[in-house]
Order: C-alpha cells, then structure tokens, then sequence
C-alpha cells in the first residue's frame, strides 16, 4: 500500500489535493495518477528484461481505460486480451494486432472467427477450440497461435480467482498436452509458445516457480519431439500489498529466478508475462462522499455515495480496500464504523470496522489500490450509472471517461408495441 503526502490535513494525490478533484467532478470517481502507471509498468519490464528479451502484455481485464492504454502502448505493452472486445478496445487504443495475445476461455466460434481475422495471436485453450479455430481460419494456418496449459498448480487472493490447479476449466489438461501441439502441427499450425496463468493476486514466489518447472518440462518435451517453442509466457498474478505494512512482493527476485530458470534449462531466448493487476492497482484511487452516518447500537455506518456497483471486489471476494478520510487525513481516529453504499443489498460493504477520525457528512472518503479491477467490474446494477474517470499528473486533473446519463442506460431496450398505448 502507498503512503501519500499530507498538505494541511488533506491528502494529495498526484500533487493534487482530493478534495479539490472531489470538487471539481464529483463523487462517486475514479482517480488514476499517470507517473506511477508509467513506473510500475517500468519496474516490472526492467526488472525481467535485465535478463533475457521480455514482453510484458498488460492483461487489460484489469482496466480497459482508453487512456490508460494508451499511456501504456506510449510505454511499449503489450497486450494480453481475453474477449473480443478487449481487443477492439486495444487496438482502438493504437496497439498492432502483433502486440496483442488473445487468451479466451470457453470461445464461441463467432468470437473466434472475429479475433483470428483480426490477425492477434491466439493462445488455445482446449482442443476443441483448436479443432474450431482449424475449420474456422479457411487454411490460414500462419495464424500465430501458442497454448494455455493447465500446470496443475494454482495460486490466487481468493478461490474464485485460481485458476491453474488441476481439473481447472482453463488450459490444456496436462495429460494432453504433447498430443495437442502434435495436433496443431498435423493440421498445419505452427504454435510459437506455451502459456500458464495460475491465478491472480497471490503473494508468494513459490507457485511461480513451480509452474515454471511444469512449463520447463513440456518445452523440452516437445523440443524433443521436433516442435522449438520462441517462447514461455508466465501469464499474469502478481500479488501487490492492499493493507498498511503488507510487503511487496520482490519482484526484482522473481525475474532472476524465473528467467534464470529458463536460461539454464531449456533454448527459450523470450519470456512474455501477463501483469494486470501489478501495472495498475496502486495507480488508482476511489472517491467518494460520506453521505449519511448512522450508529446502528451495536455498529456505526459511514454511508458513501460508492456502493458494489462502484466496486465489487470487497463484497465479491472479502477483498480489504484501505480506506481514509481524504480531508481528515492524519487525524487521530475516534471509533470503529463499517463503510457502506447506496445498494439494497446488506452485503453491500466495502469495508468493515474500520478506525476513522469522525465522520460527517461531506467527508471524502478515499478507497485505496482501486485501479485493478476496480472500474472494470463496476455494473449499472440498481440502475446507478457508471462515474467518473480522471487522470491526474503533476498537479493537473483531466476527464477521461464521464459519467453515464441514467438515460443511457435505456438505449438498448425495446418495449413491444403492443405494450404502448
Ligand atoms: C490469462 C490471464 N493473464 C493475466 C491475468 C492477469 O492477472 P493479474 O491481474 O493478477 O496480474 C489474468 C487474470 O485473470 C488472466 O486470466
């Protein structure tokens, strides 16, 4: 978690004071700081392209901000792209195709035939998916494709996000691993590399390195059997630190042992991953505005204009967002109270029994590490429009996504005729 600055009893972020950006577009909104979205996609690349030729393919699921992607195309991303609409997006952005990795899951064959025309690499899930994607792309066997292996090894902040122990829905069994890149070779397919993603936010090194070892062994096996891989891609699944005091995963270290790893056991010259939530969770901030403070007896509610249509990851996954008051910030605290939103729903909390200088009305309230999956998964749910988005660097704020209309949210929807009148 960041410590931020302290100007007069507010809290700046990105050299602004949040409750000037507060103000000045106001609450529920999004707030994402340029210079740090710059240096943790710095930090990551050069901590594994020291060592041996690295492509880092932002897993844009994360955050799909058209200005966030662009800062991060400026910056030389890649992309990694699991719907078709990720890579819409992307491109629109101004990414080559040849930058970007589409991974879907359980893909449609309009889905897929979109994202092949597109000409984007695609990394295989299942056999039958590559049995599909043969019929689908007309003999276009130059498409780059690779494959998603499950390792048999998962890790993850929560259970609903691991995805790579064995019996997952996500990758090539490992049993039929060697029989599906023979597959792809005898339907004419030359697949330029092999992919695990063993799940997301988890915070040791460990599970890395023992898929490593999974992705070591099938590479030399089918070295072995005439099929050179270009190479390995470690997928995503950084951890980063959410409470005060939590560390930081090393990953300075990771990149020695992982690449080291690579360089010493097998030919492969490149290793690709897939940060998402690294590259953007500490960029972000959530503001919103305490609206009502209610003590319940035996609990004490700060009511926020953020419900779990805002952010759904504390009601979703148990996940802990540290929370302040932006314009109290540094104050002693007085008691404990439970952060809540506007949606009919109790589960409704983004934060519970949280130490916070006596809340009023008008307050800030300021949700940390909001930039991963954050806006992405926010929803029109209890017909409350998506908010505000804003960039901030060196002291100046810029829009980047407005609200919705409430309106908007009409668009779409058709009454019958026969209904009217
Ligand atoms: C295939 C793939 N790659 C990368 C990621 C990014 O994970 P993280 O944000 O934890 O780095 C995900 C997340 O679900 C994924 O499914």
């Amino acid at each position: 978690m960041r410590d931020y600055e302290n100007r007069d009893g507010v809290m700046l972020f990105g050299g602004m004071k949040v409750t000037d950006i507060a103000d000045e577009f106001g609450t529920p909104v999004y707030v994402t700081d340029e210079k740090r979205l710059r240096e943790n996609y710095r930090n990551v690349h050069n901590a594994f392209s020291k060592h041996m030729e690295t492509k880092v393919h932002y897993a844009c699921k994360a955050n799909t901000n058209l200005t966030i992607l662009k800062i991060l195309e400026q910056e030389g991303s890649c992309i990694d792209a699991v719907s078709l609409g990720e890579v819409m997006t992307c491109l629109k952005a101004g990414f080559a195709p040849d930058r970007i990795i589409y991974t879907g899951n359980n893909v449609s064959n309009k889905e897929l035939s979109a994202v092949a025309g597109l000409g984007v690499m695609i990394n295989v899930d299942s056999v039958s998916e590559l049995e599909r994607l043969s019929k689908l792309s007309d003999g276009n066997k130059a498409l780059p494709i690779s494959f998603r292996i499950t390792p048999g090894v998962g890790s993850g902040h929560n259970a609903k996000v691991v995805t790579g122990s064995t019996g997952s829905k996500f990758g090539i069994p490992e049993k039929d691993v060697i029989k599906t890149y023979l597959r792809a070779k005898e339907l004419g397919f030359d697949p330029r590399g092999i992919h695990v993603h063993i799940g997301s936010g988890g915070r040791s090194s460990e599970p890395f390195m023992d898929a490593m070892e999974v992705l070591i062994r099938f590479t030399n096996e089918l070295k072995e059997k005439g099929i050179e891989l270009e190479f390995i891609d470690m997928g995503g699944g950084i951890g980063v630190p959410y409470r005060p005091n939590e560390p930081e995963m090393d990953v300075d270290e990771l990149a020695a042992d992982l690449t080291g790893m690579i360089l010493e056991e097998t030919d492969i010259k490149k290793i690709l991953l897939e940060p998402g939530r690294y590259i953007v969770c500490d960029t972000t901030v959530l503001l919103t505005r305490c609206v009502d403070v209610k003590d319940a007896g035996i609990k004490k509610y700060v009511g926020v204009d953020a419900g779990f249509n805002t952010l759904i990851r504390p009601a979703m996954y148990d996940s802990y967002h540290h929370i302040a008051l932006g314009n109290k910030f540094g104050k002693a605290c007085t008691a404990k109270y439970d952060v809540v939103g506007p949606i009919c729903e109790s589960g409704d909390c983004l934060a519970r029994d949280r130490v916070l200088p006596d809340p009023e009305e008008g307050d800030v309230v300021v949700i940390y590490d909001a930039g991963a999956y954050g806006f992405a998964m926010s929803s029109n749910y209890n017909s409350r429009p998506l908010c505000r988005e804003v960039l901030v660097n060196d002291g100046k704020a810029e829009l980047i996504r407005d609200s919705e209309k409430i309106e908007e949210q009409w668009i779409h929807q058709r009454i019958p005729e026969r209904l009217i009148g």
